[in-house]
């Protein structure tokens, strides 16, 4: 609406999150754990374990988005049919462990905070579920195809795709096409500077999150014997 008092404000949402992020962003792209994933040097096991980790991540999220879909600031970002990664992680995971994936996997001590800030930002607080949607999907559909490529060459995983679903959006044919989308939903919501504000310190948050992920699978891989494969790159 063209209102003329209504006072437009400085910054767009999707600006003050890529500006809010980028020391975050800096920090989780140099952690060891996502080094070593980048130079191909990741263990079967702990693919599996972070698939699982994101498993539990996701169903949360999904299962708050969905609680929260009518809330006049998620339904404009609420796209199921084109983000929601909850089945496709079911299929990887059934891929990796087998029919009988769910009695093999549990939520671990590095993910459980994830989870339950996700649950409690549903509840009490849905509109954070913008940070927590931004943090994790706009990522996904930026540096998670280079993960995709780097997963399926060192963990020679099928070219069909199988375990690696999670980064394969059938329902979007343009990831930068989506992610205009995605921000031009998120800067058409009605809302004030202090909880633009809340919503990039919930997204460093999550920032953090993702690194406790990723910090108890480094920890987790200094245990696990085995052959780390030389991808070559
Ligand atoms: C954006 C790569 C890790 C969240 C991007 C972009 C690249 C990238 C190239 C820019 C895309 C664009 O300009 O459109 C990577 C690489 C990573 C990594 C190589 C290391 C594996 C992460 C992690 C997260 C994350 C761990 C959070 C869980 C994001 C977000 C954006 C983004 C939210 C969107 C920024 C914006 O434009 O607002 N990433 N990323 N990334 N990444 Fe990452």
């Amino acid at each position: 609406d063209d209102d003329d008092d209504e006072v437009l404000s400085p910054t767009d949402l999707s600006e003050l999150l890529a500006e809010g992020t980028k020391e975050a962003h800096d920090r989780a792209e140099n952690c060891q754990f996502v080094k070593d994933f980048l130079r191909g040097r990741i263990k079967r096991e702990l693919f599996k374990r972070g698939t699982a980790a994101l498993y539990f991540v996701y169903s949360a999220m999904e299962e708050e988005i969905e609680k929260n879909k009518d809330h006049h600031h998620i339904a404009p970002i609420y796209f199921p049919a084109e983000l929601h990664r909850r089945e496709a992680l079911a299929r990887d995971l059934e891929y990796f462990y087998g029919e009988d994936w769910e009695n093999q996997i549990s939520l671990t001590a590095g993910t459980k905070p994830y989870v339950d800030r996700i649950h409690e930002v549903g509840e009490k607080d849905p509109v954070l579920l913008v940070a927590h949607s931004y943090t994790r999907y706009m990522g996904d559909l930026s540096g998670g195809q280079i993960l995709k490529k780097v997963a399926q060459r060192a963990l020679k995983l099928p070219s069909t795709g199988e375990g690696l679903n999670f980064y394969q959006f059938e329902g979007i044919h343009s990831h930068k096409g989506f992610k205009q989308l995605y921000r031009s939903r998120m800067n058409e919501l009605e809302l004030d500077a202090e909880t633009k504000d809340r919503i990039v310190e919930e997204s460093n948050r999550a920032f953090g999150f993702n690194m406790m992920v990723f910090t108890e699978l480094e920890e987790l891989g200094k245990t696990i014997k085995e052959e780390v494969q030389d991808a070559g790159f």
